[in-house]
C-alpha cells in the first residue's frame, strides 16, 4: 500500500530530520528537537544526583548500625534500598551527561543540594521512620520533576517515572517494617 506524506502530518519529514541531526553533532544525544530547557533540567537532575548520594549514606549507617544490633532482616532492607539508591544515582548521572551536562559529585554542598535529609536515628524504629520520611520527600520531588518535564523531555521523563516507583516501593516496605515491629 503507498503511503502519501500527508498521512503522517504529525511527523517531520525524514530529510528535515537528517539535515537537522548533522547540523550540530556536537550536542550528542541533545538534537533540536529536545524542548525542556536543558540547563534547567541539568539543575534538576543535579539536586535528584544530590538526593540519591544522600540517602545512599543514609541507609549505608542505617545498615551497619542495624547489623551491630543484630537486626538482621531490617538491616538486610536497608542494604537493600543503599544499593538501588546508588543505582538510581548513577542512571542520572548518566541522564546528565548525556544532555552534555556535568553530575556533581562534590562532598561540597551535597546536603544543600540534596532534597532528602540525613538523619542518623538513634533506635531501629526512629532510623525506619527517617527514612521513610526521606523516601516520602524524594516521591514528593519526583512526581514534581515528572510534571515539569511533561512531553518536553520522555527520556528523563520515563527515567525517572521508574525511580519514582522504586521509591514508592521503598516507602511500603518500611510501613511494613514498623507494622512488624508494632509501631
Ligand atoms: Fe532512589
Ligand atoms: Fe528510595
Amino acid at each position: 500500500m503507498a503511503t502519501k506524506a500527508n498521512d503522517t502530518p504529525f511527523l517531520t519529514d525524514i530529510r528535515t530530520l537528517r539535515k537537522r541531526a548533522r547540523k550540530h553533532i556536537e550536542n550528542g544525544a541533545v538534537t533540536e528537537g529536545y524542548l525542556a530547557d536543558r540547563n534547567t533540567v541539568i539543575r534538576l537532575l543535579n539536586e535528584a544526583l544530590a538526593t540519591e548520594i544522600v540517602c545512599v549514606l543514609r541507609y549505608r549507617r542505617h545498615y551497619f548500625m542495624a547489623s551491630g544490633i543484630n537486626a538482621q532482616s531490617v538491616a538486610q532492607e536497608f542494604l537493600q534500598h543503599a544499593n538501588e539508591e546508588q543505582m538510581h544515582a548513577d542512571q542520572i548521572a548518566q541522564r546528565i551527561v548525556q544532555l552534555g551536562g556535568e553530575p556533581n559529585f562534590s562532598p561540597e554542598g551535597l546536603l544543600t543540594r540534596s532534597h532528602a535529609e540525613y538523619v542518623e536515628g538513634n533506635s531501629l524504629v526512629e532510623m525506619i521512620r527517617e527514612d521513610l520520611i526521606a523516601e516520602r520527600i524524594a516521591i514528593d520531588s519526583y512526581r514534581e520533576m515528572i510534571a515539569y518535564l511533561g512531553n518536553d523531555d520522555p527520556t528523563s521523563r520515563r527515567m525517572l517515572e521508574t525511580i519514582l516507583a522504586m521509591e514508592e516501593e521503598h516507602a511500603d516496605d518500611l510501613v511494613s517494617l514498623l507494622e512488624e515491629m508494632g509501631k
